[in-house]
């Protein structure tokens, strides 16, 4: 545990926006092939702006600590910045990893991506092609 920075710690003991989600607009869901561990991202959108997120997870304190700030990073955010969100931005927010966990961090992202792609979907939302590139990676992915 030593190894994570304070504010990971801070982000795993307390995670911001963990839960379940009763109807949701749009809800990712992603595996991580590395160690099998799930993440699931739940968003509530109002006027083109994500206003409620949530996630839940069976994944360590780094996957929990990346979502929390994802969560953080989100809410209030229109949804193309929200797409904008890399894991590099996140993993700075958190003050880095360790090299062995950086594979955790990457399901919070993919899943933010996923649930948009899920609320485009459902609205019946031309997908934009960065997107839909981003989509098809995940899926072979995961
Ligand atoms: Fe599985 Fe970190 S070890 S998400």
């Amino acid at each position: 545990m030593s190894s994570y920075s304070q504010k990971v710690i801070e982000h795993f003991q307390n995670p911001h926006n963990y839960g379940h989600m009763d109807n949701p607009d749009g809800t990712g869901q992603v595996g991580n092939v590395v160690c099998g561990d799930v993440m699931k991202l739940y968003i509530k959108i109002k006027d083109n702006i994500i206003n409620d997120v949530k996630f839940e997870t069976f994944g360590c304190a780094a996957a929990i600590a990346t979502s929390s700030v994802v969560t953080d990073l989100v809410i209030g955010k229109k949804i193309n910045e929200a797409l904008k969100i890399t894991n590099s931005k996140v993993l700075k927010e958190l003050g880095g990893l360790p090299p062995i966990k950086v594979h955790c961090s990457l399901l919070a992202v993919d899943a933010l991506n996923e649930a948009i792609y899920d609320y485009y979907k459902s609205i019946k939302k031309t997908i934009p092609k960065s997107l839909e590139a981003k989509h098809k990676l995940i899926q072979k992915k995961h």
